[in-house]
């Protein structure tokens, strides 16, 4: 026998881990514990997000821009979302998998419902994230209403950018922040089980989050969320460029890109990330 291999086999460390679920990201809510996220997109850095602890795992539709090198996520298409959710569900073992609908795939609860299915059917994905407010209610009640676990993103959403005029935090005015928990609060009456809050406030991030039963995740959304999710090439310094304000190098100080996924797990759980500088007033 010798040991020779084309590529670098994706190998598992253990394969004893409970996976995570909706009902155990409830519970952490429910028992004050965070839930750390992050993105991927292929599955040799989901084997190592897997293996640094996150909880849950989104394939984003950043990968418009970060994989891509699009200046938005709007171009990105539900078949490539489908060929990169495979991938990553091939490097999971634990973590739940979350992934996005990408623009004007839900533009009808119809049209919803068939690109949710093949997202679960063919991507195998656990959860489907839509972007928008009280105008998406009726699109996430027919989805969750038919077995589809649904979380609402909202605050910024990128998918709008061109709507928007440009990447802003939102509900700093005081009549968008009560908007922005009202919508909150329907999404989940609706059948939401997770909401996804982008650049807000701090205060609206824990505003939201006291309003609801279901997990909030914030990214740029202040340190009481229930729980935090950054693109996996900010914490790793891939990316060129401006950064958001809320990322964070966790490659400094760290070997290698496994340690630096932990130490991001480690400081979501502790709370010690986002700190001030992360957060927007
Ligand atoms: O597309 C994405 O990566 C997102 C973020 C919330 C991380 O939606």
């Amino acid at each position: 026998m010798n040991n020779l291999t084309t590529y670098t086999h994706l190998q598992r460390k253990s394969d004893d881990k409970k996976p995570v679920t909706i009902s155990s990201l409830k519970k952490m809510k429910k028992e004050g514990e965070k839930i750390a996220s992050l993105t991927a997109y292929d599955a040799s850095f989901a084997a190592i997000v897997d293996e640094g602890g996150a909880d849950l795992v989104l394939v984003g539709d950043s990968l418009g821009m970060v994989i891509n090198g699009h200046s938005t996520t709007v171009p990105v298409t539900v078949d490539q979302i489908i060929y990169h959710t495979q991938a990553v569900k091939a490097g999971l073992q634990r973590a739940f998998l979350l992934v996005d609908m990408p623009f004007m795939s839900y533009a009808d609860k119809h049209m919803a419902l068939k690109n949710a299915t093949r997202l679960m059917q063919e991507g195998l994905a656990h959860m489907v994230k839509l972007e928008g407010g009280e105008l998406q209610v009726p699109t996430v009640g027919y989805l969750a209403e038919r077995g589809v676990p649904v979380c609402a993103h909202i605050g910024l959403t990128p998918q709008y950018v061109h709507k928007m005029g440009g990447f802003k935090v939102q509900g700093r005015e005081e009549a968008a922040a009560k908007q922005m928990i009202k919508e909150a609060k329907l999404l989940q009456d609706a059948g939401a089980d997770i909401v996804l809050l982008e650049c807000v406030p701090s205060s609206v991030g824990k505003a939201v989050t006291e309003a609801l039963d279901v997990p909030t995740i914030g990214i740029g959304a202040g340190p009481d969320c229930d729980g935090q999710i950054l693109v996996l090439y900010d914490i790793l310094d891939v990316t060129i460029g401006r950064k958001p304000r809320f990322a964070k190098n966790y490659m400094q100080g760290s070997g290698n890109c496994l340690e630096a996924i932990q130490s991001y797990v480690n400081e979501v759980k502790s709370g010690a990330y986002p700190a001030a500088e992360h957060c927007f007033t």
